[in-house]
């Protein structure tokens, strides 16, 4: 088998680049580092590969890329990605469905008790001196156990978190999908009701829908005036789901109890946004799946979904190429 250009355009651990060096040539450039870019360029020009994640790959990019055949995203959300261009083109598109949904659901578990039991203001109160007697209901927090979890996008991660909830946390879930789906869970434990039903009755809403056109935007002031006063939203699949302007207006207007966000419209988190300092909002750098475990196994799928395309063999997970018009 004769040896391709691989670009590697986000850090791989060192196993995984290995896998990739011992059957092609490798280019590491990273283009969203300033003095990586032009070699990023040179190399696309003859890479029948790329793997890495969250660079925008669009049909600028794809026009200066004539010898790509996959693009492996180290990642399960495919938002950064044309696929129309890249189907146009007949370059697979390849993912990391299945091995990040349990280190997702345990992050978004953990946004659910700092935000509901005031976690970060705690820590904040023992580093700071502030305690210097015993805390009084100012700072006590809300119960989690036995409030209701709604959970808006039940795929697998959407699943992962309700079966904690309702397993561990004895929380009624209700969930809110396209389709009508089996909740997965003991009869009982999971009920899925519309999306007016979801706002209006959720204690924490947890928000793990992927971005796409029907998706983008979907939470604005309307939907966010009929959640449950004093509810609080955490989000953890897409910041462009969540109209950001009407979460803060909602959250100003005590409508919300508070947010926790993993994931931003604009990512990292800009300097002038609201968003960062708002006494209200629980921010994190979109780190759901960032664990070592996790990581790894996400690097592994998405080398061996490059290398099986590039052999020619199907790979694990990819989205369908669409027929061109
Ligand atoms: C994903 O896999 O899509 C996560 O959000 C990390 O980018």
């Amino acid at each position: 088998m004769s040896r391709s250009r691989v670009l590697v355009y986000r850090e791989l651990p060192p196993d995984q680049l290995a896998r990739i060096r011992a059957e092609h040539e490798v280019t590491l450039a990273d283009p969203s580092l300033p003095e990586q870019e032009a070699a990023f360029f040179e190399a696309l020009g003859s890479a029948s590969g790329m793997i890495g994640a969250l660079y925008p790959v669009g049909s600028s990019l794809l026009a200066r890329a004539p010898a790509l055949r996959v693009v492996s995203s180290v990642s399960v959300g495919l938002d950064a990605y044309d696929q129309a261009a890249l189907a146009a083109r007949g370059i697979v598109l390849c993912h990391t469905p299945g091995v990040l949904d349990e280190a997702v659901a345990d992050l978004l578990m953990g946004m659910v008790l700092a935000i509901g039991r005031r976690i970060p203001e705690l820590v904040e109160h023992v580093r700071t001196g502030a305690w210097a007697r015993h805390v009084e209901p100012d700072l006590y927090g809300w119960d989690v156990h036995g409030k209701t979890l709604g959970v808006l996008g039940y795929g697998r991660i959407g699943h992962a978190v309700a079966r904690r909830a309702a397993l561990g946390f004895g929380m009624p879930v209700l969930y809110c999908a396209r389709s009508p789906r089996a909740s997965g869970l003991p009869g009982g434990a999971a009920r899925q009701v519309s999306l007016p039903e979801l706002l209006s009755e959720s204690d924490f809403l947890v928000v793990v829908l992927p971005l796409t056109e029907q998706t983008r935007g979907l939470l604005g002031a309307a939907e966010l005036s009929l959640m449950k006063p004093g509810a609080f939203l955490v989000n953890a699949g897409r910041g462009a789901v969540i109209q950001e302007d009407a979460l803060v207006r909602a959250l100003d207007a005590e409508r919300l109890r508070g947010a926790a966000l993993d994931v931003f419209v604009t990512e990292p988190l800009p300097g002038e946004s609201p968003l960062r300092t708002h006494p209200k909002v629980l921010p994190l750098p979109h780190v759901g799946s960032a664990t070592h475990e996790t990581r790894h196994a996400m690097a592994e799928m998405a080398t061996s979904n490059l290398l099986m395309v590039l052999r020619g063999e199907p790979p694990l997970a990819a989205q369908p190429v669409r027929p061109q018009p």
